[in-house]
């Protein structure tokens, strides 16, 4: 296959002459890989694999991410790169040229505003990691106590001011590289930072090896216990597994509408998911020696990498290098992830007319406007539970809605929509055409389309609800 059904008409109905594409393969996959190596993999994965007790919650993820995310995933960059649009211009594109109506572009909306909103507080929570790599660089972990580490993390969340600030920064980053658009913006940053990130990463799991608690840590990470997986952990690995691999969210869909037409989907998207699952597993390799090495809690919670791992790089030698190191990491791995939320809005602006810039820094600044409504719900407002009077909302501050809802509702509701267009709604010529694969593995996805996705997400989302 060397073209796409929308390479045809592309230019005429986006206005604006040739679509950029990816310069080679490669790009695409380290953009991919950017987008789905992120906070996720190095914060929150770690912390929930310490809450849902390790090996047994491991393996169940690992599952999701093989059977239903890195299908979902091949769906997404078919439906991209068939269309070759944004993903809301995309959706519409697909759904009238298998249904002869839009109706379906509502799912490229549901994934726009995801995207829009993860952007918002992920930006807040990406620059926490901007004062620590300042801490760590200036010592302000060596010889700290527990106490004095927690503070650090304490004050800076209860600062209006200084939260401001540093989700200012990474919006700042965010935007100046999204804004140079697609070739000379996003793929010109993840050539550099991708192999920075694999570099740093590889530095701390080498230390472990030679210093930190190793065969502890591989033992917790690995050796199932399957009476530890509660159905709560259950769920928390299929969410995962979206959120990892930013499906439902049109980054997977906007980054696929730039891939080469001859480009085989079945391999970029595997290539992408291994890279994901290998840096989360490495991130836990380079986390849980520290962690047990210096007699540490993998429980903590979100707190993990910002209130305990600074306890460990404050005791350990070379402390300052790695602890720099590691939230250099979290800063790189969070940046190239912001980039690919951003992408579904710039472009879709860009098809509504607006320069690539403009629509950069005009979805940057309203993804800000709305991040400064977490930044609040951290201090000011963290008494201010708005949906307090609706069932599945009480107690939760704006931030903790905007995540429920993001990752709770809309990436289920979108991942479901996206597996029954393409399995039940698409001709299965169209799907066979777009994604190109051998008819083997065709058959397999189409079955995943049709009954595992939609079955293993419905059941996700209810029981969120019944939860
Ligand atoms: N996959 C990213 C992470 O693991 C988060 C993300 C979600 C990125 C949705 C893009 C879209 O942190």
């Amino acid at each position: 296959m060397s073209t796409t059904a929308a390479d045809a008409v592309s230019g005429v109905t986006t206005g604006a002459g040739a679509r950029p594409t990816w310069s080679t393969r490669l790009a695409f996959i380290l953009a991919a890989a950017g987008s789905s190596v992120g906070l996720g993999n190095i914060w929150k994965f770690p912390y929930i694999t310490g809450e849902y007790g390790g090996g047994a919650f491991v393996l169940f993820y690992l599952g999701c991410i093989a059977a239903i995310g890195l299908p979902v995933m091949m769906t997404e960059v078919m439906l991209g790169r068939r269309a070759r649009r944004s993903p809301i211009g995309a959706m519409r594109y697909n759904s009238e040229t298998e249904t002869g109506g839009h109706r379906w572009g509502v799912v490229g909306i549901i994934a726009t505003v995801t995207a829009f909103i993860i952007l918002s507080f992920y930006s807040v929570v990406a620059g926490w990691a901007l004062p620590f790599v300042v801490h760590a660089v200036g010592g302000a972990f060596t010889g700290a106590s527990a106490e004095e580490i927690g503070g650090l993390f304490g004050s800076l969340v209860s600062s209006p001011g200084e939260l401001t600030i540093w989700h200012t920064l990474f919006m700042l980053l965010t935007v100046g590289v999204s804004a140079a658009g697609v070739r000379a913006g996003v793929e010109r940053a993840v050539r550099w930072l991708m192999p920075a990130l694999a570099v740093m990463l590889l530095m701390l799991v080498g230390y472990n090896v030679a210093n930190g608690a190793m065969g502890e840590a591989v033992a917790f990470l690995f050796q199932p216990d399957f009476s530890k997986l509660s159905a709560e952990g259950m769920l928390a690995a299929m969410g995962h597994s979206f959120f990892t691999l930013s499906l439902a969210s049109g980054a997977m869909m906007a980054y696929g509408s730039y891939l080469p037409g001859n480009a085989s989907i079945a391999r970029a998207s595997v290539t992408v998911a291994i890279m994901d699952t290998v840096i989360a597993l490495t991130a836990g390799l380079a986390i849980f020696p520290i962690v047990f090495g210096n007699g540490l809690e993998p429980g903590a919670g979100p707190g993990l990498v910002f209130q305990t791992l600074p306890i460990a790089f404050g005791k350990m030698p070379g402390g300052v290098f790695f602890g720099t190191l590691f939230f250099v990491l979290l800063v790189v791995a969070a940046w190239t992830s912001s980039l690919s939320m951003l992408e579904s809005q710039a472009a879709w602006l860009e098809e509504k007319g607006l320069s690539r810039s403009t629509g950069a820094i005009v979805a940057g600044v309203a993804a800000w406007l709305v991040g400064m409504t977490t930044v609040f719900s951290l201090n000011i407002w963290s008494d201010f539970a708005p949906l307090d009077a609706v069932p599945m909302f009480e107690g939760k501050t704006l931030f903790d809605i905007y995540d429920f809802l993001t990752a709770n509702i809309f990436m289920p509701l979108g991942g479901l929509l996206m597996a029954v267009f393409a399995g039940w709604v698409m001709s299965r010529k169209a799907s066979a055409e777009a994604l190109g694969m051998p008819e083997w593995l065709y058959r397999v996805w189409l079955v995943i389309m049709r009954f595992v996705a939609p079955a293993a997400i419905l059941v996700i989302f209810v029981a969120n609800f019944a939860g």
